[in-house]
């Protein structure tokens, strides 16, 4: 990888979830497949008090954990290691932001990196602003008249509502120049999303019935048979509505109802995108009873094992009234998608863990089969499974072998496991990849950046 590409990468929430579930692990893949760059480090910061060695030691344990490695893939989790380093610190404190500068500056000329560094906001969301603010007194984000770069990623939830979304953009925009700014949603970044346009535009059989005379209604679901695990604290704020739904969810809807975009760049993907979304029918304050349900999951037993209900999960308050559950039912305007109904849904501590999208073609306009013949057939599906068990199913009725005309449904079904090569790269790895590079033309940076 080129040198102009070393930097180092600072996790701000460094002992959080999300960075030994996700982030660490996708960065160990990357490195293992030698796609970081030549001279890197990480540098976690977070208010728990490591060394950095205790750092290390942990960081390798939740890699075990959380990438479920075999021993033979476990090797160089040692040098991996060896890039870490830990700055306990406090967010909101403008004085901590001079240590982070400090330690900031010995492992840049320790390693050679010449001033490139990524900040991920891997916090509680309402310290986005503050250490985008601190970064800015501080002039950590400064590019050196291009001698260096600096980039910012931050994930959903983007705000609240449409005002603190606006807000914290602007707060973001007063200190970084737009291009350094990276908002990212990880279901883009999964394989089977991106593939997603690989099947509709790189296929000439389904553009023709990709539209309402054809589809009968469109299926996103993201089962999750988790609860909310340590993770309460964050969660009761939002709910499921703004952890899933407005962000993951409607960038899955976004990539099946888009038009075909004339170059497959970012600027013309998230261009298509945004139509999408500015066609979604609103809801009327007094209709949202019609169109949308949601729910709270209870004490109970999945699979044999019992489950904490919601309002008893760690830091929940125990009247909470947030949904863990929630589906809602879009229309889109326009002439391809015009009445087809699009149900999107999510939930947590539900019994399978599953997200696909299913596209239900219209019946037969003529019935030749008898209700009987046809007892065991459905209308064609084609089912787009995101995770796990990763694959592409299309469901057709055919002849069932023997006396009579029975028509049973069978499936032609690709599953990624079968190829040979079926390394499927988690989201993360492509995400943090595409952030080290610069790649500006990536299409999987959501609508809203360029
Ligand atoms: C996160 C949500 O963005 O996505 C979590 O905050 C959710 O609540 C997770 O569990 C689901 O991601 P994935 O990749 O496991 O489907």
């Amino acid at each position: 990888m080129a040198d102009n590409n070393n930097c180092i990468i600072v996790i701000f929430g460094a002992s959080g979830d999300l960075t030994k579930r996700k982030l660490m692990p996708a960065l160990y893949a990357l490195y293992r497949q030698k796609l970081l760059p030549d001279s890197f480090a990480i540098l976690g910061t977070s208010r728990s008090p490591y060394s950095d060695n205790a750092f290390r030691k942990k960081i390798r344990e939740d890699i075990v954990t959380y990438a479920g490695l075999k021993k033979s893939d476990q090797k160089l989790l040692e040098p991996f290691s060896k890039h870490l380093y830990y700055q306990a610190f406090d967010a909101t404190q403008l004085k901590h932001y001079d240590d982070l500068k400090n330690r900031l500056s010995d492992i840049d000329s320790k390693l050679k990196i010449g001033g490139n560094y990524i900040y991920y906001l891997s916090t509680s969301p309402s310290l986005y602003s503050s250490i985008a603010k601190n970064l800015g007194k501080k002039r950590l984000q400064n590019e050196d008249n291009g001698a260096s770069w600096k980039r910012i990623i931050i994930e959903k939830p983007f705000g609240r509502d449409l005002e603190s979304a606006q807000k914290l953009n602007a707060d973001l925009q007063r200190i970084f120049d737009e291009d350094q700014i990276y908002r990212i949603d990880h279901y883009l970044g999964k394989e089977t999303v991106q593939d997603i346009f690989a099947l509709r535009f790189s296929n000439g059989i389904f553009e023709p019935l990709w539209n309402r005379n054809y589809v009968d209604h469109v299926e996103i679901t993201a089962a999750e048979s988790i609860g909310v695990e340590n993770r309460g604290g964050y969660y009761d704020h939002y709910g499921a509505m703004r952890d899933m739904i407005q962000n993951h969810l409607l960038q899955v809807l976004g990539t099946i109802a888009i038009e075909p975009p004339s170059f497959f760049n970012a600027t013309s993907v998230r261009n298509e995108t945004v139509k999408v979304f500015q066609s979604i029918r609103p809801i009327k304050p007094e209709d949202v009873e019609k169109y949308a349900v949601q729910g709270q999951y209870i004490e109970s037993k999945i699979r044999g094992k019992k489950v904490l209900g919601y309002r008893q999960e760690k830091d929940v308050a125990p009247d909470s009234r947030t949904a863990t559950y929630a589906a809602v039912k879009l229309y889109i305007d326009n002439w391809r998608w015009g009445d087809v109904p699009f149900y999107i849904r999510t939930g947590k501590c539900l019994p399978t863990r599953v997200s696909e999208v299913v596209i239900h073609f219209k019946k037969t306009p003529h019935h030749l089969f008898s209700q009987a013949e046809l007892a065991h057939a459905t209308p064609n599906q084609l089912i787009i499974r995101i995770q796990p068990d990763e694959g592409i199913l299309l469901k057709l009725g055919m002849k069932k072998p023997g006396a009579g005309f029975d028509i049973k449904e069978v499936g032609m079904d690709f599953r990624y496991s079968e190829l040979t090569d079926a390394y499927i790269p988690e989201a993360y790895e492509r995400l943090i990849l595409d952030c080290i590079l610069g790649d500006a033309t990536t299409p999987w940076r959501p609508a809203g950046s360029s």
